[in-house]
């Protein structure tokens, strides 16, 4: 026995491969279930017990020997490259990689933003929960104003005074309340209202709010803010302004851009008026400025605010809503030249 052992031994130092599936045989062969060395460890039991310890000795030394090769073999293929990473070219190059593409309502926020900040607007933003001050009572929202109601507003079930803001103009309070006039900010962000009357409908959407404070601002600045913004990004050259109600600005108005009739789809989008309502607007009310710590004897301001969504489809002509929250790559590509 003494001599088969230095005779494996001996086999063992000295062989050597780069294989990996030489060297999981040379496991096998060696240390596996039905190896050399199980095989041995049998005979070492039928051994003469006198024999033991020193046989004992011999039998620790090839195992060790097995061993030692194992991890040889292994550090030597990982450092020079086994076989099969010998097959594998480095440095070919990859398959086509399909990169993501912008969201439609990106392009359009980023285009809007931008258009306000090249005239000296700059962009904030608030949180989307919001406490009843900033989102109703700061902006001269009286208790029973139907837009608290429970069918509009997502109440924070363990807190009501907590909300999911249903309007940007939440911002707009807190700009005034921590800065000092003059203001001019556009707010991004997303609103959600409780209104899922149908499949069509949505549950959140998207407003960009801007908010202008400085002393002596009048209705024309902001007629003229607005016709800027429409020149700038419809092309269109005329807007009008059409009176209307919100409880934070005083008087209100409605601006629709004229957008023309020239062609089938310009009837069937203006409904055959040619115009197209675009955003809310009006001089920020008093009792708003005065809530914040504005003194409006001193300060008077405008206010405006838009849905992207309503905008971006304009602007690709895609008049189902649902396209923009799926993500569907494939409706998602078709902006990829668009940016
Ligand atoms: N917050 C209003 C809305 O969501 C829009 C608006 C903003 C109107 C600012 C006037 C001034 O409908």
């Amino acid at each position: 026995m003494q001599e088969k052992i230095n005779q494996y031994i001996a086999e063992i130092e000295a062989y050597s491969t780069k294989v990996a599936d030489e060297i999981e045989q040379f496991r096998i062969k060696w240390a596996g279930r039905k190896g050399i060395l199980n095989d041995l460890f049998e005979e070492f039991k039928q051994v003469p017990n006198d024999q033991k310890k020193v046989l004992g000795q011999e039998m620790n030394r090839l195992k060790t020997a097995v061993q030692a090769k194992l991890d040889d073999l292994i550090a030597s293929t990982a450092s020079a490259g086994s076989d099969n990473a010998e097959k594998e070219d480095m440095t070919r190059p990859t398959g086509a990689y399909a990169p993501g593409t912008r969201h439609p309502l990106s392009t359009v926020r980023r285009e809007i933003l931008e258009i306000f900040e090249r005239i000296g607007f700059t962009v904030a933003d608030g949180p989307e929960i919001e406490d009843d001050w900033h989102v109703f009572s700061g902006l001269n929202f009286p208790p029973e104003h139907p837009a608290r109601d429970m069918q509009d507003t997502f109440f924070i079930e363990k807190n009501p005074d907590m909300v999911l803001r249903t309007h940007t103009s939440s911002v707009q309070v807190r700009m005034m309340e921590t800065q000092k006039p003059p203001l001019r900010i556009v707010m991004p962000g997303r609103v959600f209202r409780n209104e899922a009357i149908s499949s069509r409908a949505h549950c959140q959407f998207h407003q960009i709010e801007g908010l202008y404070i400085d002393e002596g601002v009048s209705f024309a600045d902001m007629k003229q803010t607005l016709l800027y913004f429409a020149q700038e990004f419809f092309g269109k050259a005329k807007i009008r302004l059409r009176p209307s109600y919100f409880p934070f600005t005083e008087p209100s108005a409605e601006m629709d851009v004229y957008w023309g009739l020239n062609s089938e789809a310009d009837y069937r989008i203006t409904k055959g008026t040619g115009w197209l309502e675009i955003l809310g607007c009006g001089m920020v009310d008093p009792n708003v400025l005065s809530a914040s710590g504005i003194d409006p004897e001193k300060y008077s301001g405008f206010a405006f605010g838009m849905g992207i969504e309503r905008i971006t489809m304009l602007r690709y002509q895609i008049d189902d809503l649902r396209m923009y929250f799926e993500n569907d790559v494939r409706f998602l590509r078709q902006f990829d030249r668009m940016v």
